[in-house]
Formats: C-alpha cells, sequence, structure tokens
C-alpha cells in the first residue's frame, strides 16, 4: 500500500498533458491542447487535455478522466501501479505501508501474465550474458550480426538454451504455476511432460507502448531447414498480434518528434536501425498492417514510409494493405533497397550516416511511386494505359483529405500526360460509389441530448429523480468549493449585514443543521470527504476526487465536472436564448440547487411519515407522527419561500 501522503505527492508532481503527451500527439490549442483521440479511430481531433483541470476529455467517444485514469484504461495499469508510473516519471519516493492482505491475494490474470514474460524476459537476458552457451555462441552470434552490446542491453535480447526444459523448471522453481507457464506460450505440454517453447533460439522481447514486455520472438541460432526460422508467442490476455508493432517503445518519441514512421519487415531491421540512429522505425513482423496497428502508428504522426526490398517480392510486399493505410488517412511513401538488401543488411553494410542519407534520398510518395511503375508496364499500350488510369484513381480516391487528393491528381495527370480533369472526374465516380464510412465519422459533434441542461425551474424537481439533484449539490462543491459567496445575515444586535462565506464551507454545514445526507452512497462519500476536510479549514482539491482509490468516485467526479454546462452555454447562444453563465451567478444557482435538493428530501420525509401515521398502532404514536408531519411541513414551506425568493 502506497501511503496517502505519498499519493497526494506524486498526484501533485503529475502534470496531465505530459503523462498523456506521452501516448498520444497533443498540439497546443488556448489553453488546452487537443489530439486524435486513442480510445477511438478518428481522423479530427476531438481529444482535450485540460491542464488547469487536470484532466483529458474526448467529445467524440465521451471517455474522460485523470492523468491516472488515463494510464488505467490506456495502459491497463492497475491503480497502484498507476501511481508507481507517476512516480517513477516525477521521480518521488514511495513510501509503502506493509502489504495488505488483499495484495497477497491473486493478482488478476494480466497482471500475473505481466509478471511472467518480465521475469522470463529477465531469465532469457541473464542467460544469455552468464551461461556458457551463451556466452559462447549467442552472443558471438549477435556480435557476428554487427549488434553493439549496448543494442543488444536496449532492446533487452536475449538467450533460450538447447535444453528441454530449462526455462520450465527455473520457472516453476520460482513459484510459477504450469497453467500460466503454459498460457503464456512459453512452454508447452505433451504426455504431461513440460518443455521449453523456445530452444537454442535468440529472444526479442516484445515491448508495449509502455516498455512492458507482452511477448517474444526467438529466432533459431543455426539454421535449420525443418524449423520456422522465427517463433513468436501465442494470442494470449496480453499478447495480441494484431495490435503488436515491435519497436513501438523504443521508436515512439522519435516517431512524433520527426513526424514520420519508417515501417520495416522484421525484428533484426528495427534494431540494426537504431544502431545506425535512426529511431522512428517500427516492425509489422512480415505481414501487412491491421486495422489496429496504422490506429496505433496515428496516435504519433500522420506519415509512414515503408522500408522494402526492392525485388518484386519486396515490392509486392510494399503495396499489399497500402490501401488500407491511405484510407485510413496516412499519408505512406516508400523507399526501396537494393536488390537483395533489407534495412538490416545495409544498415550493416554502410556507414550511419549513408544509410540516413540513403531513405532522404529515396522515399518516394507511394502514389506517384505507383504511377510510374504502372507507366513502365504499360509502355505505350493505349489499353493498357486506360486501365492503368483507372486503377491510379482507384487509389487517389481512398485518400481522405481533399487538398492532400487534388494534389496528386495534380502530379499523377502530369505523369500520365492526360488532362487533370480526366483523373478528377475517375476519381470523384469511384468515391461517388464507395462513399467512404469514415467520413461519416467527421461530422461536427452537435451538443448531444444528455448536455442539454435540465430545466431548472422548480416545477420540474417533481419530474427529475432525486439522483439529479444529489449530484448538483456535489457538482457545486466540486466546481465552486473555494468560491466565496456574499450572504446576507443578521449580526448580533440583529442588523442585517452582509458576510463572505466558503462556498464549501457554506454548503456542509447547511446541510448538517437540517441533518441531509445523500442517497447516493458516492454521492455521499464525496459529501463526507468534503466534511472531513472542512474540519480541517481545506477545502479538497479536485484531484482527490478525479485521482481518487474509489473508481465510482472518479466517474461522478468527471461525469459532473467535464464542461456540460460550458456546452450548454454554447447550445443557447446557438439557439439565441442567454442566460447569465452559471459561473458568474453561483450564489443564486447554490441556493437554487440546495432548496430544491432539500425540497425534494423533505417531500419524501413527509411521505414516509404518513405512511408511518396511517400505520399508527396507539394514540402516542399517532400523536409523535403527526407532530413530526407538522414540523416538516412548516419546514418544507421555508424552503418552498425560500426557493421562490431565488427564481424570479
Ligand atoms: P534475419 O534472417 O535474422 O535477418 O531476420 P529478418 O528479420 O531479416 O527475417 P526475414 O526478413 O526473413 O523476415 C522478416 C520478419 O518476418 C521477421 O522479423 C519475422 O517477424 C517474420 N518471420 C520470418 N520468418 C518467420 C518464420 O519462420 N515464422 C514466423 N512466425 N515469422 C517469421
Ligand atoms: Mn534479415
Amino acid at each position: 500500500m502506497i501511503t496517502p501522503d505519498t499519493i497526494g505527492k506524486i498526484l501533485d508532481a503529475t502534470r496531465v498533458e505530459e503523462v498523456v503527451g506521452e501516448f498520444v500527439k497533443l498540439k497546443k490549442r488556448g489553453i488546452n491542447l487537443i489530439g486524435l483521440c486513442p480510445f477511438h479511430n478518428e481522423k479530427t481531433p476531438s481529444f482535450h487535455v485540460s491542464p488547469v483541470k487536470g484532466i483529458y476529455k474526448c467529445f467524440g467517444c465521451g471517455k474522460a478522466g485523470s492523468a491516472v485514469s488515463f494510464l488505467m484504461e490506456h495502459e491497463q495499469y492497475s491503480y497502484p501501479d498507476a501511481l508507481r508510473y507517476l512516480a517513477r516519471k516525477y521521480q518521488v519516493e514511495i513510501e509503502e505501508e506493509k502489504p495488505s492482505e488483499e495484495q497477497q491475494i491473486a493478482i488478476d490474470e494480466k497482471e500475473a501474465l505481466f509478471n511472467l514474460t518480465a521475469f522470463a524476459q529477465k531469465y532469457f537476458e541473464d542467460t544469455l550474458y552468464q551461461s556458457e552457451e551463451g556466452k559462447a555462441i549467442a552472443m558471438l552470434y549477435l556480435k557476428e550480426r554487427g549488434f553493439s552490446l549496448e543494442t543488444i542491453k536496449k532492446f533487452g535480447l536475449g538467450y533460450s538454451p538447447g535444453q528441454w526444459d530449462n526455462f520450465a523448471r527455473y520457472a516453476a522453481k520460482n513459484g510459477y504455476k504450469k497453467e500460466l507457464l503454459i498460457k503464456s506460450g512459453l512452454v508447452k505440454e505433451s504426455d504431461h511432460q513440460i518443455y521449453d517453447t523456445f530452444r537454442s533460439r535468440i529472444i526479442f522481447p516484445v515491448h508495449s507502448v509502455s516498455g512492458r514486455v507482452l511477448g517474444f520472438g526467438a529466432r533459431l541460432l543455426i539454421s535449420d531447414k525443418n524449423k520456422p526460422k522465427y517463433l513468436n508467442s501465442p494470442e494470449n490476455d496480453i499478447y495480441h498480434k494484431s495490435k503488436i508493432l515491435y519497436g513501438i517503445f523504443h521508436s515512439r518519441t522519435a516517431i512524433a518528434k520527426l513526424d514520420n514512421c519508417l515501417l520495416v519487415e522484421g525484428y533484426t531491421d528495427v534494431i540494426s536501425m537504431h544502431q545506425a540512429g535512426i529511431e522512428n522505425v517500427i516492425a509489422s513482423s512480415g505481414t501487412s498492417l491491421t486495422a489496429d496497428q496504422i490506429r496505433l502508428i496515428r496516435r504519433y504522426t500522420s506519415n509512414i514510409t515503408l522500408l522494402f526490398d526492392g525485388d518484386p517480392a519486396g515490392i509486392k510486399a510494399a503495396f499489399r494493405g497500402v490501401d488500407m493505410i491511405l484510407s485510413e488517412g496516412l499519408n505512406v511513401r516508400l523507399v526501396l533497397f537494393p536488390d537483395g538488401e533489407d534495412p538490416d543488411s545495409y544498415a550493416r553494410k554502410y556507414r550511419p550516416v549513408e544509410v540516413q542519407q540513403f531513405i532522404a534520398e529515396n522515399s518516394v510518395d507511394f502514389i506517384s511511386f505507383k504511377t510510374k511503375l504502372l507507366l513502365n508496364e504499360a509502355q505505350n499500350d493505349p489499353i493498357k494505359k486506360a486501365s492503368l488510369i483507372k486503377e491510379i484513381a482507384q487509389t487517389i480516391a481512398l485518400v481522405a483529405d481533399p487538398i492532400t487528393r487534388s494534389l496528386y491528381t495534380r502530379k499523377c495527370s502530369e505523369m500520365l500526360q492526360i488532362e487533370e480533369s480526366l483523373l478528377i472526374d475517375e476519381t470523384n465516380r469511384i468515391r461517388r460509389k464507395k462513399v467512404l464510412p469514415a467520413e461519416f465519422e467527421q461530422s461536427p459533434i452537435d451538443v448531444a441530448p444528455e448536455y442539454i441542461p435540465e430545466p431548472q425551474h422548480p416545477t420540474a424537481s417533481k419530474n427529475v429523480t432525486n439522483g439529479f439533484h444529489e449530484k448538483e449539490v456535489i457538482r457545486m462543491l466540486l466546481q465552486y468549493g473555494d468560491r466565496m459567496l456574499e450572504l446576507d445575515a443578521l449580526d448580533d444586535l440583529g442588523k442585517p449585514i452582509i458576510v463572505s462565506v466558503r462556498l464549501a464551507d457554506f454548503v456542509v454545514e447547511d446541510l448538517s443543521s437540517d441533518q441531509l445526507t445523500f442517497d447516493n452512497e458516492v454521492c455521499q462519500k464525496i459529501h463526507q470527504i468534503f466534511q472531513y476536510n472542512i474540519q480541517n479549514a481545506e477545502v479538497p482539491a479536485l484531484r482527490v476526487f478525479t485521482d481518487h482509490p474509489d473508481a465510482l468516485v472518479r466517474q461522478i467526479t468527471m461525469s459532473l465536472i467535464e464542461t456540460p454546462y460550458q456546452l450548454s452555454e454554447n447550445w443557447q447562444a446557438k439557439h439565441h436564448i442567454y442566460v447569465k453563465p452559471e459561473s458568474e451567478n453561483i450564489k443564486e444557482s447554490l441556493l437554487q440547487i440546495l432548496y430544491a435538493f432539500k425540497l425534494k428530501r423533505i417531500d419524501r420525509m413527509i411521505a414516509d411519515n404518513q405512511i408511518k401515521l396511517s400505520n399508527a398502532v396507539d394514540e402516542s404514536e399517532l400523536t409523535g407522527f403527526l407532530k413530526l408531519d407538522m414540523e416538516l411541513k412548516s419546514k418544507r414551506k421555508t424552503f418552498a419561500d425560500a426557493l421562490n425568493r431565488i427564481i424570479p
């Protein structure tokens, strides 16, 4: 257990834009930052980060939260792990209390797998550096391939020895259960015997965006025609092949910085390129990119450059899947290496500057490349040329951005030596036929019905649930707890004066004098935190709630403080309705909310009491309930009168 004191220190140091910025490319817009939402597929940014409020919110999919909840949602961290991540990032020393019993109890399956992959990674690494086989054979192989010790360390490369069950036994000895070992794919079972999946292989750990080991790639040390050159971890709770990009952890910063992502085929290509000083590179592991992988790349850049072998097979491989990349809105460029070379072999032959220069000089935009290639094939054959125009138009039609599209029609029509209008017409015809579904996503976000404010007229209170009023009170506490209110009062001589009171103090005091609590447990919890802190003269900071260990507290807080009222103001403006914004009218809004809440509550108390009254068994009981009935009704009148005074 991390101590509350440490949690406070961590949260104080945390800046939401820096945390989110590690995973999402953010641009400044006014006092906020915006970017493409990592939680849903979009092409125009609707993901907002507010450094001032310490929160993020996507206006497209509605996901919202603090830095902590971002890590939990995006990186699948548990609450304590998210805090640990932040502590590392901001160099806050963690004071831990003795582990609680709960912590001793089994961690969930994902955590167990993560735990095992981290353990295995260490084992493979140790084996490479320490075992005779590792030192003598595997290390020699890696050195011969030109990997420096620094590079080997950076990518956490390891070695799995040739024996049958070295790892299986070692893991079992360290308490890892057979079921988990099998699930991870590191160990297999046959005839009640367990054995290692990867034997005599170089191990490439595959990292998540945040650097956790998800699984492994394993390359045969000595080539053997009867065995696959590479083996990979199987699909499991943490290793999803279609979402993995090898190198993303080590390359993501450079990708965002250079606003370009180089895509290569294999593990060794990524590693060699890094060693050559080219760090914005990832591998698809020999297959074409999936929609999930493209989305992952798009968090950092919208430019992708494919690096392929220049032989016909390489070109074919490069063409595969480009349509998908284009229709996902990325710009595609292509670099073809000399026949028979891949980025790894090229980087081994030439000096880093030469590799960098080669890439810079040989990168061509994909559509022009395709046009040139097809044009060469068509030569001067008019029939072939006609079908070629159609084919080029097909590709251009995939490009979502109209400006980019028109640049391509211009350029390609020049290359093809045809009228530009011909290509434009053909492209538009194709686009009309299959209107890309992605474009529908881009329709402007109108105000969703749930953002339209509830009517604030008191008579409406009968129609809305009590939960609404409770939450409104909590919202006022959260949003304006430390604002000062000017309230009418009487001094000790009975003379009217104006006093200045902090909103949170006023609300907490007012509710407790009427002995009112909240039905909703979470609202009650939030209220209690205010009560507790007010006693210590402090209004709790918003992050106490946005980063609270209880997920429900975080959730309600977010749903209350995200910007529905700003939106409602927009909505009002759009419909030419002008109501003074709440923030300029806090006192009236608060009193209105408070009295509506009390009225609702007292109505229920009256109703409850009347049931008791009709069931009263004797005279004295009856008198008691009657008396209470009168008291409640008189209180009700006070609240109703007060409310009427506020509502003009
Ligand atoms: P080296 O031969 O060590 O240079 O590796 P490489 O990365 O150049 O391999 P290659 O170009 O043959 O393949 C590119 C990528 O395809 C590899 O990094 C692997 O991800 C994948 N791959 C290659 N061979 C196999 C295989 O036999 N099985 C599987 N599952 N994947 C493979
Ligand atoms: Mn290779």
